[in-house]
Parts: structure tokens; C-alpha cells; sequence
């Protein structure tokens, strides 16, 4: 069973993702509050930022130019060779090609360590192959829960090739909401409430806006760690 697959098509990633409404309009550019400590990080108010205070983490120019191009290299062979995906009415991604990959190129490997490392304590089980995704300058990612049930409760991605904004928006009370500022070449990492109690999505161009300032989106590659359910 491809890991791949399970996640992107599980009921449970359905369910989050239909069961979401869409934003409200006089959202798109609001301000919001910056969560101390890190200007790539706003949202709603107070209680909300307390709420993933720690469980939220966006780390800038994480790798460096030169690793990104290393990542690239590896991956634009293999991506080039499949076709952007549209219009699936079950798809939780518009506009998009993926690839999962478990084994890499010794630095490409020393650079997923590194996010290993900061994303995870140690010993913490983790799924082997890691998730690629291309996301076309026209795709997006819809509100979507990853699946509990082959994603555990940390989430680390590496941002390539442009800037995005990813939303996390609480699934009790829809206007509480946190946007990260994903720049090219950073790190975020979902824990815990953030992972569970919100869903998470990638806004598409003409909605990218980070404390109302109109973030440019452009084609993006992102390439995800994930723990693995504790099998209890
Ligand atoms: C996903 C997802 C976020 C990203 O694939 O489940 O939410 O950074 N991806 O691409
Ligand atoms: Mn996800």
C-alpha cells in the first residue's frame, strides 16, 4: 500500500475537507495579530495564537540556496515526467503532480536530516518516504485534516521555489484562524492542535494575501515529513 495514496484519498482527509465552508470574503487581506516571536505568523486574535503557541513554527531561509537547487535537481527529473492534475472533484489539491521519495541523494539526505532533526524528538517513528508535492502557480491546497490515520501528530515541510501562505483555520469556530507566511526556502512545522483541531490549506493566487499584504504565489514544490500514528 502506497502511503501516498492513503493519504490523499482517506475518508477521513474528505470528510475535513468537504466539511469545511469557504472563507469569508472580508477575511482575505485582514491583519490580524502577529504571534510573539515570529513575524512569518498572524492570526485572529489572542486566544488563538495562545492556542498554537508551540504547536506552530515557521522557520525562515531554513536551507539555502544552494540545497534548494540540490533538492530541485533531484526532483524536477521526476516530476517533469508526470502532468498536473485539474478538476478532480475528490481531490483535496487543485493543480497539482506529486511524488513520494525514500531514498536521496547523500547531501539531498543531510538537508532532510537537519529537518528531521528540529521537526521530531528523537526516536520518534517517522514515515520513510518523504512526500513531494508540486503545486502549479494556478493550484491550490483546499482546507483538508492530513488523515490520522497514516499521519501522526507532527508535520514538517520544506517550502521550494516561491512564497505561499498557508491557512490554519479552527474546526469549533470558523473566524478563529492563523496564517503562516511560507516563504521560499523555509520550514514550517504543524503540531499537536495546530495538526488536529485546524484544518490546513495553501492559498491560491488572487486570495495569497499575509497581514494584508498581497503575497505573489508562483509554482511551488513542498516536501513533507510526517510522524506516524502512535499504533496503540
Ligand atoms: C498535504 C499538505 C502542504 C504543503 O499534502 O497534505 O497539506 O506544504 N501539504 O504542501
Ligand atoms: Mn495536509
Amino acid at each position: 500500500m502506497r502511503p501516498r495514496f492513503s493519504l490523499l484519498s482517506s475518508p477521513v482527509r474528505f470528510k475535513a475537507l468537504f466539511g469545511s465552508s469557504p472563507l469569508p470574503r472580508s477575511r482575505l487581506g485582514a491583519p490580524g495579530l502577529a504571534l510573539s516571536g515570529s513575524r512569518s505568523v498572524v492570526g485572529s486574535g489572542p486566544a488563538v495564537l495562545e492556542l498554537v503557541s508551540g504547536q506552530v513554527e515557521v522557520r525562515e531561509e531554513f536551507i539555502s540556496e544552494e540545497e534548494e537547487r540540490e533538492l530541485l535537481g533531484e526532483l524536477e527529473p521526476v516530476l517533469k515526467r508526470k502532468r498536473y492534475e485539474f478538476d478532480h472533484w475528490d481531490n483535496a489539491i487543485h493543480g497539482y503532480r506529486e511524488t513520494e521519495r525514500s531514498h536521496w541523494s547523500e547531501r539531498n539526505s543531510e538537508t532532510l536530516q537537519r529537518v528531521r532533526d528540529v521537526a521530531f524528538p528523537p526516536g520518534t517513528p517517522q514515515l520513510g518516504p518523504v512526500h513531494v508535492l508540486d503545486v502549479d502557480k494556478g493550484g491550490y491546497i483546499k482546507p483538508h485534516v492530513d488523515s490520522v490515520k497514516f499521519c501522526g501528530s507532527t508535520i514538517a515541510g520544506l517550502s521550494l521555489l516561491s512564497p505561499s501562505v498557508m491557512r490554519l483555520v479552527s474546526e469549533q469556530n470558523q473566524s478563529d484562524w492563523v496564517d503562516l507566511l511560507l516563504l521560499r526556502r523555509s520550514l514550517y512545522i504543524l503540531r499537536g492542535a495546530a495538526r488536529y483541531l485546524f484544518t490546513h490549506q495553501v492559498l491560491k493566487e488572487g486570495d495569497s494575501y499575509f497581514g494584508g499584504v498581497e503575497v505573489p504565489r508562483g509554482r511551488r514544490i513542498s516536501v513533507i515529513c510526517r510522524s506516524l500514528p502512535s499504533t496503540a
